[in-house]
């Protein structure tokens, strides 16, 4: 349906009739400003206008700022996304040039290679631009033969297919077919070329839109706006892409170290009691839990802020809570929704209604959707009143059930009514809808305080968080606030977590996970996960523990969580030997909580994602370019996980060329060593692709394929706790894995785990840890150890220091001056192990002191 509403448009161009542009540019101080006057032909809604401007903003070296509109009219400001303002000076240097092509358009090429990124004439002939009042519409050129990452949300292959038509419009659509539009709306993609150099687009629009991919042109078409605004990000590697992205959008947010736990939820934990029972059973099977989780069965008739007087009275749910938290550090977060359940009586709604900050329908009257509860109104988010309407009442509950955060859900606005619940027969009709704009959903011709409902629709839960967030801040305002939201926009990943909605208990829901990850990783919104074990349907012991053990490396969000008609599936649902290893996996988790950790810190800082693509880390490798059924965590760790029922190896693992460990016992995996032979040259000539292996590897139910990439530190703490925060202080191991040189580089960082200042960010330390050979004609190496940041006075110690593939037995090893009393060297394995108790001074291996460590 999707794609004949696509083609429709294009038959409606008759190319005698196409407008065609005189195209004016001047250079001024912050890059160009131009126009383009209409001489002739028209687009499919017309009128069309004769003239409108574009400026050009060169707002850094890599990132261009550009924008098609009319000078004389007010545009919609998208709330609270771009974190920039507006340069008055054009950056010095570029890496990017333009042209202007009279009677053609505008063409950005780069500087170096002089690829075209942005080309507005590309196609005039069929795809012109349009500014219409109701449509608008560009086409840009794509590489032949590139691959295009993102435009989200939605479940599909982490390298888009084309040709396709990408709706991009938060929807709940349950578990949708592949490909489309789902709860988030992210106008971005990541293109990489052959010659291996990546670039970004965003489309910075709310509007309901569709992207179009072939291969050589995307165009973006949107529900109106009469005005095109496009950031470009030159990369040229997809990291430095995401890094210069998020310079707009906004860096992720600090996750409280808490919620890098593991998460038990349940739909269908009917009463306290059940509640409390999952939690002893953790307790008494030994498993890890750190967060619980209320689902709306805790609610009143599923009304927002009540609680189930009979199953969940408020007090004795409240006690509960800080009983658990007090006696065994489980953290609690609970559900809501937006719709308040239209009831005389019922406070929220009493005062929703008389405060007047609700949606309204297109005749002013209170928009009515349907919800778990009923009929609902919803707050309109976007009037100042019904932000803190919202705030207020957030408040008020986090304290009433002393919690720790909230779960945004149904947030698209999710409605059963799939547009107007009471029929008045009457819909707005738009010149142009890319699909079904209403499915599941509020009817577009809703009414917000910041403009038509169509054009905040997917706007409506970035702003339902921030409120959230306000709420949560007014209880503590120096703890890092913990949101989980379903839907999202671009920009959403500075205040809130996401968890990527409904899944099903299916072999394929696990490997999709793995795509939904990494895009929401180009998104800016690297905290996120699925639900393990499956959301709709029932799940089973072989397909828990796999998902288990992929979630505990590759989901950040690692939670457990099930429909109200689903079986149970907490981690000892299937007795022995599931529990083990399920609790192996929980256990290993926290082991390496603290490279999670520092990931986190790294994505707060420059943006880049906690779980990364291979083609992310391997950019001179062009076979990693689509794969999607394994990926890393950070740079040390490749993940490869079992994603087939009943099959006891991982089939098909792609290893870049690489040195590289086998996570689980320390030593080289020759097995998926590439061999020297087999490089060959990338048809653009402009870099030599060094092709890696594919293996199958064994890998038994209560196993993992990990390796551990030469060159990679990373740190353990060889500790476990039933709660992650029982063991964040314990001491840590340093793993440094040698690469082909010897050489290894890595860090950590540190923090009190939930502070955070007025501007988002923590106080934290940093240390740096690096090997190097000691220099010529000398056997051995060298690791240094430097501390880079101090914010936070870490009591932590160092206990280990393990270095994988040391070719020969040192004879020495010193601290600093000091030679150290012993240390161990597993022969087989070439593994030098040094410990806090062969000595040195123990006051060197604390974490924050600075120390060279040798052997030879
Ligand atoms: C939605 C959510 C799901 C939740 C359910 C009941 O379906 O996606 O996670 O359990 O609502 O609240």
């Amino acid at each position: 349906m999707i794609s004949i509403v696509a083609i429709s448009i294009v038959l409606q161009f008759c190319e005698a009739e196409l407008p065609r542009y005189d195209v004016y540019a001047k250079e001024t101080a912050y890059g160009y400003t131009g126009s383009f006057t209409r001489y002739i032909g028209n687009g499919p809604f017309p009128p069309d206008p004769t003239f409108f401007s574009f400026d050009i903003y060169c707002q850094t070296k890599d990132r261009i700022h550009i924008r098609f509109y009319d000078r004389s009219k007010k545009y919609m400001n998208i709330p609270n996304v771009l974190q920039i303002s507006e340069v008055t000076k054009a950056a010095s240097q570029t890496n990017y040039v333009f042209e202007f092509i009279d009677k053609g358009g505008i063409i950005i090429k780069r500087k170096d290679t002089g690829d075209v990124i942005f080309d507005t004439q590309t196609l005039r002939f069929d795809h012109p631009l349009i500014l219409e009042k109701e449509f608008i519409s560009l086409t840009t050129t794509t590489g032949k033969n590139s691959v295009i990452y993102g435009l989200g949300s939605r479940r599909s292959r982490y390298a888009l297919k084309h040709p396709f038509n990408y709706t991009i419009h938060n929807q709940d659509r349950g578990t949708p077919p592949d490909d489309q539009n789902l709860y988030g709306s992210h106008p971005f993609h990541v293109e990489v070329r052959p010659n291996g150099k990546a670039h970004g687009i965003f489309f910075c629009n709310s509007a309901p839109m569709q992207v179009e991919l072939q291969d050589g042109w995307i165009t973006y078409r949107a529900m109106a706006g009469e005005m095109l605004d496009f950031y470009i990000f030159l990369g040229p590697t997809q990291k430095d892409v995401i890094k210069q992205y998020t310079d707009v959008i906004g860096k992720p947010a600090l996750v409280p170290q808490w919620a890098t736990g593991f998460h038990q939820c349940a739909w269908g934990y009917k009463s306290i009691d059940d509640v409390r029972n999952v939690v002893e059973n953790y307790d008494k099977y030994n498993l890890p839990l750190d967060v619980m989780w209320a689902d709306i069965d805790y609610m009143d008739g599923k009304k927002l802020f009540t609680t189930d007087p009979v199953n969940y009275p408020k007090a004795q749910f409240a006690r509960f809570i800080s009983d658990i938290k007090e006696k065994k550090r489980i953290r609690y977060v609970a559900i809501v929704n937006p719709g308040v359940k239209i009831e005389s009586g019922y406070e929220p709604y009493e005062s929703l209604a008389s405060s007047g900050y609700y949606l309204r329908n297109r005749t002013s009257q209170p928009y009515i959707g349907e919800v778990w509860p009923g009929r609902t109104i919803f707050p309109d988010f976007f009037s100042t009143g019904g932000g803190s309407w919202w705030a207020s009442r957030i408040s008020k509950f986090v304290k009433e059930l002393n919690l720790d955060g909230i779960w945004n859900d149904m947030n698209e606005i999710s409605n059963f009514c799939n547009g107007e619940c009471d029929e008045d027969g009457g819909k707005t009709k738009y010149a142009w809808t890319p699909g079904e704009l209403d499915h599941h959903g509020v009817q577009s011709d809703a009414v917000t305080a910041a403009g038509p409902y169509y054009l905040t629709h997917s706007l409506y839960a970035h702003m339902e968080n921030i409120h959230t967030i306000e709420g949560l801040k007014a209880v503590n305002s120096n703890k890092r606030p913990f949101v989980l939201s379903r839907a999202s926009f671009a920009g959403s990943g500075k205040n809130n977590f996401l968890w990527l909605g409904e899944n099903e208990a299916k072999w394929e829901d696990l490997r999709d996970s793995i795509s939904g990850i990494l895009s929401s990783g180009l998104f800016g919104m690297p905290f996120t996960g699925c639900d393990v074990g499956g959301f709709n349907g029932d799940t089973n012991a072989e397909l828990l523990t796999r998902w288990t053990e992929a979630a505990a490396f590759l989901y950040p969000f690692f939670r457990n969580h099930r429909s109200d008609d689903s079986i149970s599936q907490e981690m000892y649902a299937f007795g022995e030997p599931y529990t083990s290893y399920n609790r192996r996996f929980l256990q290993e988790r926290q082991k390496i909580q603290s490279y999670f950790y520092t990931l986190m810190h790294q994505s707060h800082d420059e943006g880049v994602p906690i779980i990364r693509s291979l083609s992310m880390e391997f950019p001179g490798d062009s076979n990693c370019l689509k794969i999607d059924s394994q990926a890393m965590l950070g740079s040390a760790l490749l993940v490869s996980p079992v994603l087939e029922p009943g099959a006891k190896k991982a089939t098909g693992c792609y290893f870049p060329r690489a040195r590289w460990y086998d996570y689980w016992s320390g030593a080289e995996d020759k097995s998926v060593e590439a061999n020297e032979e087999e490089e060959s040259s990338n048809e653009s000539n402009e870099f030599r692709e060094l092709n890696g292996v594919e293996v199958d590897l064994p890998a038994d139910l209560n196993t993992i394929p990990v390796h551990i990439r030469g060159g990679a530190i990373f740190t353990k703490q060889n500790y476990v706790a039933r709660r992650l925060m029982n063991m964040k202080d314990a001491p840590f191991t340093v793993i440094a894995a040698l690469d082909y040189n010897e050489c290894a580089f890595g860090y950590i960082s540190v923090d009190d785990g939930e502070s955070v200042d007025e501007n988002g960010d923590c106080k934290k330390s940093a240390v740096r840890f690096q090997v190097t050979q000691r220099g010529r004609g000398k056997k051995g190496g060298r690791l240094s150890v430097s501390v880079t940041e101090v914010g936070y006075n870490s009591m932590h110690v160092l206990e280990e220091i393990r270095i994988l593939g040391v070719a020969e037995e040192p004879s020495k090893i010193h601290f600093n001056d000091q030679r150290a009393s012993s240390f161990e060297y597993d022969r087989e394995k070439k593994i030098l192990i040094v410990r806090k108790a062969y000595g040195g001074d123990p006051r060197e291996w604390m974490l924050l002191k600075e120390f060279e460590m040798l052997w030879g």
